[in-house]
């Protein structure tokens, strides 16, 4: 176990915290606001966020859309540009946040903003940002990480930078309250997934982060059994699980997958499947293929997260545990958006995946394009 740990981004957690936006960021920025199609509108939150600004020079940018776009973000980073912008303010899900951060990088590039996944672009310094969170689901809030969508390629990537991690995010579980049921089942699913990406490796013997992981993915499972019984406690509770999921803690020093991030990335980017449901429909094929490496650690879930008992066949019974669990959300283990000849659309993926270069994926570098096709034609 050998890491460097650092989290700075400051969380105001609980009902109410949205005021906190006041003292948050400089009296002398100049603030875009930057949302998405409007539901901020509808829950409050909008009103809470402008009269907490009410001191503050502001101006705001709407529009980022679910998987958002190069193309949309590029207006954003115009205005920055040209109104000289000192702080930006996501408030929204995953999306809004992932695209301030590219906002917030690129505004500070002379070139194409693309420049900055490409890696052409390596940002060593970004606007400062702070978020107000409206779906608890990537984690975004309070990490490095962004994924943007290149609308004319239909090319879906990410960046990871240190200087687009937000200063602070204030979690107010009520915000959650508007969120239809697809898009809270979504997030559960999207936070078990960052667990397992960090987890099901191999057995490190690090006893915080695994246990840390098993602790949230038991949560998960209770929030999802008790799911239609969702009151102030259970929001809360998913909110702080999603965002402990991926922060950085239970990553630190471990092995780590992400191949089903990967693969579903493009199952996104294709067909527009909502970034959780890619998951589901990636993830058990892909343990199944990597069994040779992961069986240990599957063995370790099954015990330590379902419960199950020891047997020759546990890891098996341990990923129908994990498919059953997506079937209690109704959540689709297998690709629907595509009607018609499926070896045609693994081939898309695959293609994909090559253009990306994505040739080996996974802890062991093992998923090779042939065990990636082999795991979309188990799992299309
Ligand atoms: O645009 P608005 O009107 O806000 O509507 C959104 C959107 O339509 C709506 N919504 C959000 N909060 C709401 C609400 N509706 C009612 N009430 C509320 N309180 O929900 C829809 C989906 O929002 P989105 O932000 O797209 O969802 P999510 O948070 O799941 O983010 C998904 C994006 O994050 C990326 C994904 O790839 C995807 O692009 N990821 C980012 C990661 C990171 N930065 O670390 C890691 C993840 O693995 C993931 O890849
Ligand atoms: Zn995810």
């Amino acid at each position: 176990m050998k890491f460097s740990y650092v989290n700075p981004t400051v969380i105001h957690f609980g009902q109410g915290q949205i005021v906190q936006i006041t003292n948050s960021i400089p009296k002398d920025s100049k603030v875009l606001v930057i949302y998405g199609g409007g539901s901020i509108k509808k829950n409050g939150v909008y009103d809470q966020v402008t009269a907490a600004l009410g001191d503050h020079e502001w101006l705001e940018f709407s529009g980022v859309e679910a998987n958002p776009t190069k193309e949309t973000l590029d207006k954003a980073i115009d205005i920055v540009k040209a109104e000289n912008v000192t702080y930006l303010l996501a408030v929204g899900g995953g999306s809004v946040i992932d695209g301030t951060k590219y906002v917030a990088a690129a505004s500070l590039h002379d070139g194409d903003s693309w420049d900055l996944i490409t890696g052409v672009y390596k940002p060593e310094t970004a606007i400062p940002l702070g978020v107000v969170l409206t779906l608890p689901a990537t984690g975004s809030e309070s990490n490095m990480g962004a994924v943007v969508t290149k609308k004319a390629t239909q090319e879906k990537l990410g960046f990871l930078s240190p200087t687009v991690r937000p200063a602070f995010a204030v979690l107010d579980p009520d915000a959650m309250k508007t969120l239809p049921e697809r898009q809270l089942i979504n997030g559960l699913v999207d936070a078990w997934v960052h667990v397992c990406e960090q987890y099901i490796t191999s057995p490190t013997g690090h006893m915080v982060q695994e246990g840390y992981a098993e602790v949230l993915l038991r949560n998960l499972i209770v929030l999802g059994d008790s799911f239609e019984q969702r009151d102030d406690a259970w929001r809360a509770n998913l909110m702080w699980t999603a965002n402990q999921a991926l922060n950085g803690l239970i990553g630190t020093g471990m092995p780590q997958d992400w191949a089903t991030h990967m693969i579903g990335h493009q199952l996104t980017a294709l067909w527009h499947v909502d970034h959780a449901r890619s998951l589901a429909i990636v993830q058990p094929s892909l343990l199944r293929s990597q069994m040779e490496f992961k069986q240990g650690k599957i063995e370790q879930m099954g015990r330590n997260v379902f419960g199950l008992s020891s047997s020759d066949d546990l890891a098996e019974r341990t990923i129908n545990a994990i498919e059953a669990f997506y079937a209690k959300l109704k959540v689709d283990t297998r690709l629907s958006e595509v009607e018609g000849d499926k070896s045609e659309a693994v081939e898309a993926v695959i293609k994909k995946l090559e253009d990306n270069g994505y040739l080996k994926l996974g802890e062991n570098q093992a998923i090779t394009i042939d065990v990636s096709r082999q795991i979309l034609e188990n799992a299309l």
